[in-house]
C-alpha cells in the first residue's frame, strides 16, 4: 500500500517507521554494526564494564575516572531490597516463570518508591538506577526462593555481575564467570527501537511512570520472538542429542516455514555483531566448562541455515549464542531472559528519560475497514 496526502501507508510492525531520534545505539543492518554513543560494541565488549557502559548510554560520553567511581556507588547503594519485597519474593508461587516473577517484583518496586510519581529528570535517573540495582537481588533470590534455599543479600563491595552470581550461586564466581556475565549484560544493554524499549516509550510518553514502563518493557521482552528467543535456543539444544541431527533438524523446520530461533532480524541483514562476540566467547566458555558439544551443535546450525538462508540475510542474532554462554555460566535455561532484563533496563530508562526531553505522545493511526452507519438491532430480533 503506497502513502498518498491524504491517505498515510499502513506499515505494519513499523518496519520502515523511524519514530523518534535518539544518540544511543547506532545500528548499521547492512553492515552488521552497532555502536554506543559512536563507540563499537566490539571495543565497549573488550574494553569496558557493565556500569560504564550504563554511564555512557544514559550521560551520552564515557565518565572520567571519578565519575564512574560516584556513579558505581549510586547503583551499590541502592542493591538493597525494601524490606517487604522479601516477604513478597517470598510468598511467590515457587512454579512462577522467573520472566513472570521479575515482571510482578519490578511493578512493585513502585510501592516502596516515594518517588514513585515523582516526574523530573533527576528523579527518573535515580528511579532507573533503583531499578537497575534491584533486580539483580530480585531475579537471584526468587530462584533461591524456589529452590527452598535461604535468601541471600546483595554485597556492595561487588560489581552488579558478581553480586548477581554470588546471590544466585551462594558462593563467590570466578573472574573468568563474573567477567563473562559483565561482557553478556555490555551486549544486551541497548538497541535502538526494539519492541521492548519502544513499549517502554509508549508508557513513558502518556506521562506515566518510570516503574510502569520498565514494567511493560519487561511484558514485552518475554515473548519468544524478542528476548525469549536465547531460551528457546537452548532448548532446542537441548532436544537435540547429537551433531548428526542437526542438518535433518534444521531442514525439516526449515521445509514446515518453522522459524529457527536465534536467527534472522528485524534490522540486522548481515551478521549481527553482537552474535559475532558472542561466538567466540561462547566457544572459549564451552571449553572452559566441558560445554563443547553445546557449541559445536550450535556451529553446525549455522553452518546449514547459512547454506539454507544466509543468502536471504537470515544470520544468527545475539540470543543464538548468548544462550551456550549462559548455559557455560552455569544459569538454568529460564533465567536467560532475565538476564536480558537485567542488561536491558539500561537501554529502557535511558531512551525513557531521553525521549522525555521532547515528549510526544505515542499515538499511531489505525486503517478502519469495518461497516459504517450499521443499525442497532433489538437482541430479540437478531
Ligand atoms: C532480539 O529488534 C531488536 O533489536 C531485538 C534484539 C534486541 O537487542 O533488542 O536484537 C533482540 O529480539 C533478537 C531476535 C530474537 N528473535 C528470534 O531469534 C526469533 C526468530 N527470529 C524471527 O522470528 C525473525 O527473524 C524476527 C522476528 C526476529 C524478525 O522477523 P521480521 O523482521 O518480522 O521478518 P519476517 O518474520 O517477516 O521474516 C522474513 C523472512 C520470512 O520468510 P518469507 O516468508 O519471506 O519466505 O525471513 C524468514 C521468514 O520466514 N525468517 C526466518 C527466520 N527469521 C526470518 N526463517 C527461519 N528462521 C528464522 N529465525
Amino acid at each position: 500500500m503506497t502513502a498518498t496526502a491524504s491517505k498515510p501507508m499502513i506499515d505494519k510492525g513499523l518496519a520502515s517507521t523511524i519514530a523518534a531520534e535518539s544518540a544511543m545505539s547506532y545500528i548499521d543492518g547492512e553492515k552488521g554494526v552497532l555502536e554506543y554513543v559512536g563507540i563499537d560494541i566490539d571495543d565497549l565488549a573488550r574494553n569496558s564494564t557493565f556500569e560504564e557502559t550504563v554511564y555512557l548510554l544514559w550521560h551520552l560520553r564515557l565518565p572520567t575516572k571519578s565519575e564512574l567511581e560516584t556513579f558505581s556507588q549510586q547503583i551499590r547503594a541502592e542493591y538493597e531490597l525494601p524490606e517487604p519485597m522479601w516477604d513478597l519474593i517470598g510468598n511467590l508461587p515457587k512454579t512462577a516463570s522467573p520472566m513472570h516473577a521479575i515482571r510482578t517484583l519490578i511493578s512493585a518496586l513502585a510501592l516502596h518508591d516515594p518517588e514513585a510519581d515523582v516526574h523530573s529528570p533527576e528523579a527518573n535517573t535515580r528511579k532507573g538506577i533503583r531499578i537497575l540495582a534491584k533486580t539483580p537481588a530480585l531475579i537471584a533470590n526468587f530462584d533461591r526462593h524456589r529452590k527452598g534455599l535461604d535468601f541471600i543479600k546483595p554485597d556492595k563491595s561487588m560489581d552488579m555481575a558478581t553480586a548477581f552470581l554470588t546471590m544466585l550461586n551462594g558462593e563467590k564466581p570466578t573472574d573468568t564467570m563474573a567477567k563473562a556475565l559483565d561482557v553478556c549484560l555490555i551486549l544486551h544493554a541497548d538497541h535502538g527501537f526494539n519492541a521492548s524499549t519502544f513499549a517502554s516509550l509508549v508508557t513513558i510518553s502518556t506521562l506515566s511512570d518510570m516503574y510502569s514502563a520498565v514494567t511493560t518493557a519487561v511484558g514485552t521482552l518475554k515473548g519468544p520472538l524478542h528476548g525469549g528467543a536465547n531460551e528457546a535456543v537452548m532448548h532446542t539444544l537441548k532436544e537435540l542429542n547429537d551433531v548428526s541431527e542437526v542438518e535433518d533438524w534444521v531442514k525439516g523446520k526449515l521445509e514446515r516455514k518453522e522459524r529457527i530461533m536465534g536467527f534472522g532480524h528485524r534490522v540486522y541483514k548481515a551478521y549481527d555483531p553482537r552474535a559475532t562476540y558472542l561466538k567466540t566467547f561462547a566457544k572459549q566458555l564451552a571449553e572452559d566448562t566441558g560445554n563443547q558439544k553445546l557449541y559445536e551443535m550450535s556451529s553446525r546450525i549455522e553452518e546449514i541455515m547459512d547454506e539454507a538462508v544466509g543468502s536471504k540475510g537470515i544470520y544468527p542474532n545475539v540470543d543464538f549464542y548468548s544462550a551456550t554462554s549462559y548455559y557455560a555460566i552455569g544459569l538454568d535455561i529460564d533465567l536467560f531472559t532475565p538476564m536480558f532484563v537485567l542488561a536491558r533496563n539500561a537501554g529502557w530508562v535511558g531512551h525513557c528519560i531521553e525521549y522525555l526531553e521532547g515528549n510526544k505522545l505515542i499515538r499511531p493511526r489505525c486503517e478502519y475497514t469495518g461497516p459504517h452507519k450499521a443499525p442497532y438491532v433489538p437482541i430479540n430480533e437478531r
